[in-house]
């Protein structure tokens, strides 16, 4: 069993939520009256421009519906409201990977959204409902244009600037995009690097419902603009007035729409709320990350990915908090960039990922001693579960002890942290997102709806709604259901399945063991191996490919692809055909799902009835004896060549 370790005796007192009474305490009120609950929270924590009238609306299961009835505008909760208190503090503290600084003050923002929002309305035609793809790189601008959004009611979907001009493509024309905004290009790793290019080439086909675009220049490359269609945002941002009133929306009006990857098809448009969601992303900022007014905080997140959205951008926001943004790498230029960050800054929550915690870890170990960390109150992780090592020199060399480490298990379809320590009352232990937040119903269940024993895995499902639980898939109702009602039941009653499996060890507290679906997780990117698939079976030479996931020490897990070729011939060619298949990744999904490792078998284990044995393939790819029987398949002798191959 692992070692527990006790918060931080200073740090509780200051706490939020002090002791583990306390948060049994809040965790027993959401039991015994849940609506009750969430009303308090909701009326506390939102400024409504009208009341809501009902709490939770069940009456459609499973198209919940939250606060019917209230009037707010999230951009109202995150800039309007704290202009009174806090207009001169530092909204956004922003660092180029150059050095280059820029701090924003509350009431800039204010006007700069205001600005911008005024622009997408008078010279784009934007209204409410509709949708605006953001493509950008970590600049102020692209929490700008989050905010501009929220401020007209229009939904903002923001495309990682890692994915390709296909990947692209395929979201502006699901979601029916009318804009896009987007930047010349960004710097990373010291060079410059372009995304225009590939709007324009994402716009070449296909795409008639977007008819604009705004180019904010960052780094001025020579680009080309077509005339009429694209306009730059720094010429003409200034030509719009500062003030704005804010679009009144429903509780359950649309906030955004951020593309996910499934088990299955194309990925889906996770569509989130207003009230919901915001509410969710300033409970969970007081709550696990415990930030006072005079703190920084840092969330090392892409905007591109929930992560970002929540906790750059609205959660900071619309707790009236310092947020800082940054443009480029950890390790640029060099691995101690971070923490000479943290120490600049003086940060006090930090927030980042397993697999950059793993990098750091790896090729600067003695790094974080060189810098004065001690600002650090709370360390948070996220995106995939964390070994023990990583989570050990975490808490040593960064938190040097002090901090209480936050392992937040959550998903883009929740919106914010589910299961979490909160860091003056959890003792945490290396390895377990430890308990759902109170108000969280979050079970382990087994096939039969039961509750699993200590020590099995079981299926990580949340059995009652949640205030910013997904809404719905954009266009596609019955892929929601099907998708997460569709599997687990506790009483009868569909309830929430995440995809991922968990368990309860001896003492209570909960480890998630990773997807249980076709969905795999590199260096915390979420990626749909049937997507992968899909690409990979477009190459001429191809028969049949399957991929899954293989251990990797720094990314997690890996892209792993076993490909069965058409002609025997092509044999001595495998490292061209390596490439090509890559060339076809990078074209259609980006470069985040590059294989690692690529497997020319002679064939894949399938049953008779022709379905693939994708477990038997997990389970080779990540060196596992093999336990399936596999007398049933259609070439019981497959399994062992397939071994063979791998061995040499
Ligand atoms: C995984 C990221 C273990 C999990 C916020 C989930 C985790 C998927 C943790 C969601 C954690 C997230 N420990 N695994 N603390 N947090 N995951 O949608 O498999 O990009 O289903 O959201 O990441 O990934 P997504």
């Amino acid at each position: 069993m692992s070692q527990i370790f006790e918060p931080n005796r200073d740090f509780s007192r200051e706490a939020r939520i002090k002791n583990m009474c306390e948060f049994k305490e809040l965790s027993l009120q959401a039991e015994e009256n849940f609506e009750g609950y969430w009303d308090k929270m909701a009326k506390e924590k939102i400024d409504w421009f009208e009341p809501y009238d009902t709490v939770l609306d069940e009456s459609n299961r499973p198209f919940y519906k939250w606060f019917i009835g209230g009037k707010l505008n999230v951009t109202h909760q995150c800039l309007g409201r704290h202009l009174d208190r806090r207009k001169n503090k530092a909204a956004i503290i922003w660092e180029g990977e150059d050095g280059k600084k820029r701090i924003i003050t509350y009431l800039q923002l204010y006007y700069r959204v205001n600005r911008l929002a005024n622009l997408m309305k008078n010279k784009f035609d934007i209204k409410k409902g509709d949708r605006v793809i953001l493509y950008m790189p970590m600049i102020p601008e692209a929490a700008f244009a989050m905010l501009a959004c929220a401020k007209i009611g229009a939904i903002h979907s923001i495309v990682f600037g890692g994915f390709s001009a296909d990947a692209l493509r395929d979201r502006i024309i699901d979601a029916s995009a009318k804009l896009i905004i987007t930047a010349d290009g960004a710097f990373r790793r010291g060079k410059p690097y372009m995304l225009k290019p590939a709007v324009d080439e994402a716009l070449k086909e296909g795409c008639e419902c977007c008819k604009k675009v705004l180019i904010v220049q960052r780094n001025f490359e020579d680009i080309d603009y077509t005339p009429g269609r694209d306009y730059v945002y720094n010429e003409i941002i200034m030509n719009e007035s500062q003030h704005c009133d804010p679009e009144p929306m429903d509780s359950e009006d649309p906030l955004f729409l951020l593309y996910t990857s499934g088990s299955t098809g194309k990925p889906k448009g996770v569509m989130h709320s207003s009230a919901g969601y915001i509410l969710w992303a300033q409970y969970t900022m007081e709550h696990v990350f415990d930030v006072k007014e005079n703190d920084t905080f840092w969330c090392t997140a892409d905007v591109g990915w929930i992560t970002g959205h929540t906790y750059i951008i609205y959660g900071p926001l619309a707790m009236g908090a310092t947020t800082i943004m940054y443009e480029g790498t950890p390790t640029f230029p060099d691995t101690g960039r971070w923490w000479k960050m943290i120490e600049e800054h003086r940060v006090n929550q930090f927030y980042t990922a397993p697999t950059a915690i793993r990098l750091l870890h790896k090729l600067g170990k003695n790094e974080p001693k060189k810098y004065d960390l001690s600002s650090l109150k709370v360390l948070g992780t996220v995106g995939e579960p964390i070994n023990p090592d990583a989570w050990m020199w975490y808490y040593n060399e960064i938190g040097r002890k002090n901090c209480s480490i936050v392992d937040t298990w959550w998903q883009t379809e929740t919106g914010g942290h589910m299961i979490s320590p909160l860091p003056g009352a959890t003792p945490i232990k290396p390895g377990s997102a430890t308990f759902p937040l109170p108000g969280i119903m979050a079970e382990i269940i087994d096939e039969n709806g039961n509750q699993t024993p200590k020590g099995e895995k079981g299926f990580l499902c949340i059995t009652k709604p949640w205030p910013s639980m997904i809404r719905n898939i954009w266009g596609d109702s019955d892929r929601y259901v099907k998708s997460y009602f569709g599997d687990c039941k506790k009483d009868g009653k569909s309830v929430y399945f995440s995809g991922d499996g968990a368990m309860y060890d001896d003492d209570g507290y909960i480890v998630i063991t990773g997807r249980t679906d076709d969905v795999i997780n590199v260096s915390g990117h979420r990626l749909g191996t049937a997507e992968i698939e899909s690409v990979l079976a477009h190459h001429f030479n191809v028969a049949e490919v399957a991929v899954v996931g293989c251990p990797d020490p720094i990314k997690g897990e890996g892209v792993f692809a076993y490909i069965v070729i058409k002609g025997e011939d092509s044999i001595g060619e495998e490292i061209e055909m390596i490439q090509e298949l890559n060339a076809l990744i990078k074209k259609e999904i980006g470069n985040i799902a590059k294989l690692d490792v690529v497997l020319f078998v002679p064939g894949l284990p399938k049953t008779r009835s022709g379905k693939i044995m994708r477990r038997i393939l997990r389970s080779i790819a990540k060196g596992e004896e093999i336990t399936q029987d596999t007398s049933t398949l259609e070439d019981p002798l497959i399994v062992d060549k397939i071994q063979n191959l791998v061995n040499c």
